[in-house]
């Protein structure tokens, strides 16, 4: 851009986050001082003319080669604004999350010249990191729930976090206050299955020397112990109406008594809840109070299951092996035994996940997991998979043959395979998306033939 660097590293200079424009080539072509910072120890001069994935993801090929979205691509292909979560390597080679917002830049015929690459840091790998325990994942629904606890971390309204039971509630939450203006202060624990009613209002109001029978001493509730801090509960779901009257009451209004005293306590937490359940049928049928539904879904964080996420199979696997033996060479695991994980639903999510691989490694005694050290219900997938390989083979063998060939079996087969996906399975059996279509509404309302 001859003549017109000044202008050009001007417009760079005004973006307050890291900033580049880059060519169709990946070429960097400007950027601002703090892309420079964020990403190398260079001077934005010395950026120019590297590639972006050299510079961000510290790799000679290009992201999508790598597994992951480049918003180059579809800017240049789309011409629209794009936005991306990528795992990105700063200045010290350490892994980060970061949101881009990659927008077109156009020549005077319209037609796309750069992208604008704007960067927002969400966090940095390290931060998923809890005591022995971490969040790991880097497929874009996972991604983008990190984003969102990051977002809801900065305002201090109560949180709801939705997800089956095993998909990372908990951590999520620790996340949640970890990235709060209120890390600092204490993050205190319920779960709401562990106690009886009784016990739970004890637990988490406190009480006074001689509030029951046999009481001696005072105790102070968890609501106290949680101020200044962040208060969890987990299943929300499950606690009685009762109760949930006198949570609505600490929520609205920061106070409560503990049980036996009169004294009027104040206290300051923030509040965020977890369920596997769904709150909003339960407000309908009666069985949860609507004021404390509205009250406590002000901030929503949804977590994806695990067959959603399958292609973090492979790095929660790796994962859950080191962190069984750590510092000791990582367990191998065999190709076949890894198809087996990736094709099986895993209703347990993470938690049975972590519990297949810790007690696979076990079985294989130092050697590779294999797939006779998963459990009965993942071979049995095997057959399963067979099965669908051969519909698939079918498929593929009779790709010249009308749509209306390929039998319903065959497509939903492949859809399973697919995880529902209907454009990869529409490509996968050549036929177009609304022939797809069109046949699984059959599927869904069968019309009669005569
Ligand atoms: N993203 C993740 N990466 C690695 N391990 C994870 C991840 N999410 C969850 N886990 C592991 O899975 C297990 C279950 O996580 P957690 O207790 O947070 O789930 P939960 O949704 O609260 O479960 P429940 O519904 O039973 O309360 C934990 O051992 C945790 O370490
Ligand atoms: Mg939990």
């Amino acid at each position: 851009m001859p003549g017109k660097s000044k202008f050009v590293q001007s417009l760079v200079d005004a973006h307050p986050e890291p900033f580049a424009l880059i060519d169709r080539d990946y070429t960097i072509v400007a950027c601002n001082q703090r892309y420079a910072e964020a990403y190398t120890r260079l001077a934005p001069a010395e950026i120019i003319g590297m590639k972006c994935h050299e510079v961000s993801h510290k790799s000679p090929t290009p992201c999508e080669i790598n597994g992951e979205e480049c918003p180059l691509e579809r800017t240049f292909r789309s011409s629209e604004a794009v936005q991306v979560i990528h795992r990105h390597l700063d200045r010290d080679h350490k892994p980060e999350y970061v949101a881009i917002h990659g927008s077109p830049v156009f020549d005077d015929q319209g037609r796309v010249l750069y992208m604008g690459e704007g960067m927002r840091s969400i966090t940095h790998e390290q931060e998923l990191a809890f005591d022995d325990e971490k969040m790991v994942g880097c497929c874009p629904s996972f991604m983008r729930v990190i984003d969102n606890i990051c977002l809801v971390a900065e305002s201090d309204s109560p949180a709801l976090i939705h997800g089956e039971t095993g998909t990372g509630k908990e951590m999520a939450a620790q996340l949640l206050h970890r990235k709060s203006p209120r890390a600092s202060g204490p993050f205190v624990t319920i779960d709401s299955t562990s106690f009886t009613e009784e016990l739970l209002v004890n637990e988490l109001f406190g009480h006074e020397p001689g509030a029951f029978t046999g009481c001696v001493g005072a105790k102070k509730g968890l609501v106290e112990l949680a101020d200044g801090g962040t208060l969890f509960m987990d299943e929300i779901g499950e606690i009685p109406l009762s109760l949930q009257a006198k949570l609505l009451r600490v929520l609205e209004t920061g106070t409560f008594r503990r049980l036996g005293g009169t004294e009027e306590r104040r206290v300051n937490f923030r509040f965020i809840c977890a369920t596997h359940r769904d709150l909003k049928a339960m407000v309908d049928r009666g069985d949860f109070r609507a004021d404390l539904y509205y009250r406590i879904n002000v901030m929503q964080i949804e977590l994806p299951p695990l067959r959603h996420r399958q292609d973090d199979i492979p790095h929660l696997v790796a994962h859950f092996l080191s962190r069984k033996m750590p510092g000791k060479l990582t367990t191998p695991i065999s190709d076949d035994a890894m198809a087996l994980l990736r094709r099986y639903p895993f209703p347990g999510n993470m938690r049975e996940l972590k519990n297949i691989v810790e007690r696979a490694a076990l079985l294989a005694r130092g050697g590779a997991i294999l797939p006779q050290h998963l459990p009965e219900e993942i071979r049995r997938a095997k057959a399963l998979e067979q099965r669908m390989r051969d519909a698939d083979q079918v498929a593929l063998g009779h790709q010249c043959h009308r749509d209306d060939d390929i039998s319903l079996a065959t497509i939903q087969a492949t859809l399973a395979r697919f995880d529902g996906n209907r454009r990869k399975t529409a490509a996968f059996l050549n036929m177009s998306e609304r022939t797809l279509y069109r046949r699984l509404k059959l599927l869904a309302d069968p019309v009669p033939r005569f």
